[in-house]
């Protein structure tokens, strides 16, 4: 292959399985993850909390209500308490048993075989969290920029913390709102970011062009059904995050 060819070869979309294959098995669970695995994604997304001994845990919400058979917040939890909680039941009962699995075992399971898209959750309710993944990323060695781990928050100032302490690591801000792509805030985010991840209701092609233009990749969520696919690959999307990997296929 000569290089005019591989310049002129567009790149391939991203498929991001969102919480994993969150369609398929219990989000942000080994089985949902193994499962974006299985349907060929290229990247899994999974969201952290930190729980009360300090360990990063993965799970979506800073409760335990809506995924598992407990009740309170993340943060009132040990490590110990969270692994006793049932995260597979209220998906389905053939998933009974399930865990909250810790970012540490997930790096460890799918290092090398998919990459890992990391969203900080409420970093500002954890001040430590950035420092927590930082450390817990050159522990893997994997803390470089062709690691297969970029790492996600709609807290850019949070992320500006992170980069400063992990310089290497690919970093998406995330976007639900259009006044927080302003010509300023772009400059701001090209500075330390590598993707721009709005909610696909942003997205038409003037923006993806501008992102673009400003340096930055486009990878948007969260794609629920196969039917609004082809308009955000029109509009020119890097990377589509999607409860469904087997869309894409
Ligand atoms: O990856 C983007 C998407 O996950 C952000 O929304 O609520 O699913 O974490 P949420
Ligand atoms: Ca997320």
């Amino acid at each position: 292959e000569n290089s005019y060819s591989s310049v002129l070869k567009p790149s391939p979309i991203l498929t991001i399985a969102h919480r994993g294959a969150a369609a398929h098995a219990p989000e942000n669970t080994i089985a949902a993850f193994d499962k974006a695995v299985a349907l060929h994604a290229d990247f899994i997304e999974l969201d952290i909390q930190l729980c009360k001994d300090g360990e990063l845990v993965v799970l979506h919400d800073d409760t335990v209500n809506r995924t598992t058979d407990g009740q309170g917040n993340v943060k009132n939890f040990t490590l110990a308490q969270l692994r006793k909680l049932d995260a597979g039941s209220k998906f389905h009962p053939s998933f009974k048993g399930a865990t909250i699995p810790t970012l540490d075992e997930v790096l460890t399971r799918y290092k090398g075989s998919i990459g890992i898209l990391i969203e900080m959750k409420t970093p500002s309710r954890y001040p430590s969290m950035e420092q927590k993944v930082a450390s817990l990323l050159q522990k893997h060695k994997m803390d470089q920029a062709d690691s297969g781990v970029i790492v996600q928050s709609f807290d850019s100032r949070s992320l500006q913390t992170f980069h400063q302490l992990a310089p290497l690591v690919p970093i998406g801000v995330l976007i639900d709102r259009a006044d927080l792509l302003n010509e300023p805030q772009l400059i701001r985010y090209s500075s330390f970011a590598t993707y721009i991840n709005p909610n696909k209701k942003l997205i038409n092609s003037h923006l993806v062009n501008r992102l673009h233009e400003f340096g930055l990749k486009v990878a948007t969520w969260t794609v629920r059904s196969a039917k609004d696919i082809p308009a955000l690959i029109k509009a020119g999307v890097d990377g589509l995050i999607t409860d469904d990997p087997s869309f894409l296929r």
